[in-house]
């Protein structure tokens, strides 16, 4: 029904992935597979009610109306089997904004905040520039998976953590926490009073048969926590700066919402109202689709590398439009990678180490294009693999 194959210009949109790719020493020009956006065509009825908004002649400060509450509340019930109170949720202007407000409100310059790496690096950035200490508890890296280290995560917690920031689904490894691994780690925050900040936005991104949990069904256990999602990722929204966070502790979301209100951060823009309650009403369809096309993208990356680019290791994702490769059959680092694979073969990926220390040699692909685009992306991958490897 609808037409990921598409190839969609972006041309002229002022479109970051495509026309503003100045990180690789370019204006564009590139095949881009680096920054989380996505190229397909959203929802119809998303376009069509920001254009009816338009239709008013006026926009100006604007606060959202319940019918948006209720079309997040209907969705996370429908697709994720958690019943949302109104009171919890409060709608910003952005995950990382958000998550950097959370941080400025919950801790004080010097207290220990912990990531578990490879992650997504605006999480390093929030921490080392509020001054907070970061605490790095890299993921075990077994036969081909990303796995929590309890034994060392714990220690680090009666070392005395303040905060924890999760990714879930984790970019960029793509994995989709279990509700086992969660429900543990909703017990060691309760155990350690730590705060748990849990980063949702690739939640609705799922691949083959694996089922996203959100940590809003442990609040039995713990609710000293913060859930940040929105539809930037999920329909490819981001150019609408907005989000929602779901708060259930009252002191915790007065604490929030002071903090953003000092720095004079309202909600979302008037344009990202519309826009929330109509993904969240008629989106359901077009999710499930771009599921599926992406886990057939992520078979099409995996068999291509078994037959073509055999030295290259990747890991599987479970969600997430990203995939983590390795290409340490090369010896080479991720930047002088990144160089490479730009200048000499045309192509853009995200480079590896700046998800973490650990991770030289690897390079995030975003597999969220149309397929002609992504071969077109392998194939050049495929010269590169066979003038280093020859
Ligand atoms: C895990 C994660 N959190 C947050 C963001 C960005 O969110 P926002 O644009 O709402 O700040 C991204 C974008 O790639 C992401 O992958």
């Amino acid at each position: 029904m609808y037409d990921f194959d598409q190839v969609q210009n972006r041309e002229g949109t002022g479109c970051v992935k495509w026309d503003k790719q100045y990180s690789f020493g370019v204006k564009s020009g590139l095949l881009p597979f680096w920054i989380a956006d996505t190229d397909f065509a959203s929802v119809p009825e998303i376009l069509d009610a920001i254009k009816e908004r338009c239709n008013h002649p006026l926009i100006g400060y604007s606060d959202y109306e319940d019918d948006c509450l209720s079309a997040i509340q209907g969705w996370y019930k429908r697709r994720h089997g958690w019943e949302i109170p109104a009171s919890y949720m409060l709608p910003g202007s952005g995950v990382v904004t958000s998550l950097r407000f959370s941080i400025q409100a919950l801790t004080d310059v010097g207290d220990k905040v912990l990531v578990f790496s490879p992650v997504y690096d605006p999480f390093f950035a929030i921490i080392n520039n509020t001054d907070r200490t970061l605490v790095d508890c890299p993921l075990d890296y077994i036969e081909g998976k990303y796995l929590m280290n309890w034994e060392r995560l714990e220690e680090e917690l009666k070392a005395g953590v303040k905060v924890i920031i999760l990714c879930n689904p984790h970019n960029p490894i793509g994995r989709v926490w279990t509700y086992e691994e969660l429900e543990r780690l909703a017990k060691l925050c309760k155990q350690y009073h730590v705060y748990l900040l849990s980063d949702e936005i690739h939640g609705d991104i799922t691949l083959y048969d694996n089922q996203y949990t959100t940590m809003g069904k442990f609040l039995e256990i713990y609710d000293k926590l913060i859930i940040y999602t929105a539809i930037s990722k999920t329909f490819n929204m981001a150019g609408l700066i907005s989000s929602c966070m779901m708060i259930p502790d009252e002191e915790l979301k007065d604490k929030i919402e002071g903090a953003l209100s000092d720095a004079w951060i309202f909600g979302p823009n008037a344009l990202a109202f519309p826009a929330i309650t109509a993904a969240y009403t008629h989106g359901d369809n077009w999710v499930d689709g771009q599921n599926a096309y992406l886990t057939e993208n992520a078979e099409t990356v995996m068999k291509f590398i078994d037959r073509e680019m055999p030295a290259v290791k990747y890991v599987k994702p479970e969600g997430t439009f990203l995939m983590w490769l390795d290409f340490n059959c090369f010896h080479k680092s991720s930047d002088e990678l990144t160089k490479l694979m730009a200048e000499k073969y045309g192509v853009a990926l995200g480079n590896g180490a700046h998800y973490g220390k650990q991770c030289d040699g690897f390079m995030r692909l975003n597999i969220g294009t149309s397929r002609s685009v992504l071969l077109k992306g392998l194939e050049k991958l495929k010269e590169l693999y066979q003038d280093l490897e020859g």
